[in-house]
């Protein structure tokens, strides 16, 4: 059976006042068994959070990190440090990394390495813009990302990797896929890692929907056959809509 995660990515959100009032609230939060909580905070409150939920079943994620494993890297984080404050997992990929801070896929390919060898979990982020998408680009380039900054990898490396399928007219638009399009690329996605590595590793691997997922219309995508869970934006900001939308399987 794979893993069921809802992930809340947060972004550039709540400081550490913020935080401390979210935590607060989410450990009065009964969890259900089968769902895997994780929280991905900005990097300040990484540790605050780790502490805060150590009791609780919510594991905690970074939103980003360095290739190098230390150097003069000013205003960088390495793996390292992130596993020291708590972090075992960390998102690659974000398409907001991607566009806005220029991460190709070689970049992505490295930190995906650095963060294997430092023994942390990857939810690697793959997909299209809207343009891809209106010339019928989206698979090829959902499948290039995925060749170019993942499927170096290891057969057991797949152990330590969670995919998240996030188009990106989805995210923070209020748009999502239709659970169709979101089943349709999962299945792709599952079909393409078995091409490369085997059934058996796709079959288990977790592939999480991203993209204006909201408590209304959780159900009806996490209710897909290859939808493994959500990677959630805005509505992870907020304990109420996080813990509908965790409670949604
Ligand atoms: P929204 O849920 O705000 O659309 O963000 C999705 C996302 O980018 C999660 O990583």
């Amino acid at each position: 059976m794979r893993k069921k995660i809802v992930a809340g990515n947060w972004k550039m959100n709540n400081d550490l006042a913020e935080t401390e009032m979210f935590l607060v609230e989410l450990k009065k939060q009964v969890f259900p068994e089968n769902v895997v909580l994780m929280l991905a905070p900005p990097f300040t409150n990484l540790n605050h959070a780790f502490k805060s939920l150590r009791e609780h079943n919510v594991e905690i994620a970074a939103q980003n990190m360095h290739q190098s494993n230390d150097g003069a890297f000013t205003g960088e984080i390495s793996a390292k440090m992130l596993k020291s404050v708590g972090a075992k997992t960390v998102i690659v990929g974000h398409s907001e990394r991607r566009a806005i801070f220029n991460e190709d896929n070689a970049v992505l390919a490295e930190k995906v390495n650095t963060a294997l060898e430092n023994e942390m979990t990857i939810i690697f982020c793959i997909g299209e813009e809207l343009e891809d998408r209106k010339k019928e680009n989206h698979f090829k380039l959902v499948k290039t990302q995925l060749e170019e900054g993942l499927f170096h990898v290891s057969n057991d490396s797949w152990e330590s990797i969670i995919i998240a399928y996030e188009p990106v007219w989805a995210i923070g638009t209020g748009e999502t896929a239709s659970p169709e399009q979101a089943q349709e690329m999962h299945k792709f996605i599952r079909k393409t890692i078995a091409e490369n590595y085997s059934k058996a590793i796709a079959e288990k691997v977790s592939i999480l929907y991203g993209g204006s997922v909201k408590p209304d219309n959780a159900a009806e995508i996490f209710g897909q056959d290859d939808v493994d869970g959500g990677l959630i934006g805005g509505a992870s900001l907020q304990v109420d809509s996080f813990m509908k939308i965790v409670n949604s399987f």
